[in-house]
């Protein structure tokens, strides 16, 4: 591959609702382009609409992390490369396996029957942060625990442990360290052993339950590969949310008009949530590797190559969207990618809409006079190398 050109990935943003500027290649005509990761392995940088959803359906990339070309984006992140990560990491046919396994229990409907449970639980943590009064951390008091109590009642984890598991999670997608990271996920997994013989021995209601009868026990999967799956469900299903909870909310303060428009149509709420995902995109950075030769975006990927895809980028092709830099909340922000597209794309994506939905909606009725206590520049957000969102975020009403 050309060593020329090549461009830093990751990189951070410098706003925390734009993509780096640094990675706006397709502007040049140039939807994939060379990229340069942190230990100076050059990949592919995808940036075009048109072509991230040509490669994401592409059987010719695979999503196999056990892959040793498969790339990675940071030094600690390495030292769980190897590590094999079920479902989001593995490909077709056993992929397909998995993932049939799982859908029953995210699909419309199971998702819409979870929505006063979901509504219950953003209500409740609206209380108590009034009780508590202003100012208080958004992200503790609320983007963080309403997804993490709604995926602890869907699996069946006892949300009395959430300090630990969301402390784990944290540091297996951010570090600090190699050794925090690879522990982190050793913590989890043993959380999840220890979590799965008592639940072996003691029946419970949730999905893990469903999965101990009717997977485990009839021999359909292994116990280390349900311990996988677990570990991708509760981590997926908390961390992801939360940030687009505590970002959108930000994004939403930073754009008054668009907030109006909100608050005064119920109805938008769909297509909000919708260009908020779009406009985020806080899943930056999809990871493939090549098995075989692909021609696209006027570029030759060579098998063995690694592929990142920025959907960030990709969710602001002009092409796909006009006057994509415009947070528009009426707009049809229809075929985006924040939550990928092709085999991978987001099993939890009915059940995170559902919940952006209820709680930001519910939490800009019952505060209409919500602002930054802070202001907004001396908000810490986060780096490039992990999921987007705000570190804290100091509110009052
Ligand atoms: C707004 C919140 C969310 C965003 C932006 C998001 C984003 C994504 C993206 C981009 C992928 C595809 C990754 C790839 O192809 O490499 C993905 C996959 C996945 N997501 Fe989400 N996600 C969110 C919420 C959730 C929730 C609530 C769950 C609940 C369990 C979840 C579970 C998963 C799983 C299991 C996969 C792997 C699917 C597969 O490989 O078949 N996600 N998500």
């Amino acid at each position: 591959m050309a060593e020329t050109e090549t461009i830093p990935f990751p990189q951070d943003r410098t706003c925390p609702y734009h993509p780096p500027t640094g990675y706006r290649t397709e502007r040049q005509g140039q939807p994939v382009t060379p990229a340069r990761l942190f230990d100076g392995r050059t990949v592919w940088l995808v940036t075009g609409h048109a072509e991230a959803r040509a490669l994401l359906v592409d059987p010719r990339l695979s999503a196999d992390r056990e892959n040793p070309a498969f790339p990675v984006f940071t030094e600690r992140l390495a030292s769980i490369a190897s590590r094999r990560v079920e479902l989001l990491g593995v490909d077709d046919p056993e992929h397909n396996t998995q993932r049939r396994m799982l859908i029953p229990s995210f699909t419309v409907k199971r998702t819409a029957a979870l929505r006063p449970r979901i509504q219950e639980t953003v209500d409740r943590q609206l209380d108590l942060m009034i009780e508590q009064g202003p100012p208080t951390d958004l992200v503790s008091a609320f983007a963080l625990p309403v997804p993490s109590i709604v995926i602890c009642a869907l699996l069946g984890v006892p949300y009395a442990d959430h300090e630990f598991f969301e402390s784990k999670s944290r540091t297996l997608l951010r570090g600090p360290s190699a050794e925090d990271v690879e522990a982190a996920r050793d913590a989890l997994d043993d959380y999840f052993r220890t979590l799965i013989e008592r639940k072996r021995a003691d029946p419970g209601e949730g999905l893990l339950d469903e999965l101990i009868a009717l997977q485990l026990d009839t021999g359909a999967v292994d116990h280390e590969e349900l311990i996988r799956l677990a570990v991708i469900l509760l981590v997926a299903g908390h961390e992801t949310t939360a940030n687009m909870i505590s970002l959108g909310t930000f994004t939403l303060l930073q754009h008054p008009d668009q907030l109006a428009l909100m608050r005064a149509s119920a109805d938008l709420m769909p297509s909000a949530v919708e260009e908020l995902l779009r406009f985020l995109s806080i899943a930056d950075g999809m990871s493939r590797v090549a098995t075989e030769d692909i021609e696209v975006g006027g570029v030759t990927i060579r098998s063995g190559d690694g592929v990142v895809l920025s959907t960030s980028v990709i969710n602001r092709d002009e092409a796909a969207y006009p006057s994509p830099d415009e947070l528009n909340l009426g707009r049809t922000s229809r075929n985006h990618v924040a939550f990928g597209f092709g085999i991978h794309q987001c099993l939890g994506q009915n059940l995170a809409r559902a919940e952006m939905e209820i709680a930001l909606r519910t939490l800009f009725d019952r505060l209409p006079g919500l602002r930054l206590a802070v202001p907004a520049d001396a908000i810490p957000f986060k780096p490039g190398d992990t999921i987007q969102g705000m570190v804290e975020l100091p509110v009052a009403w």
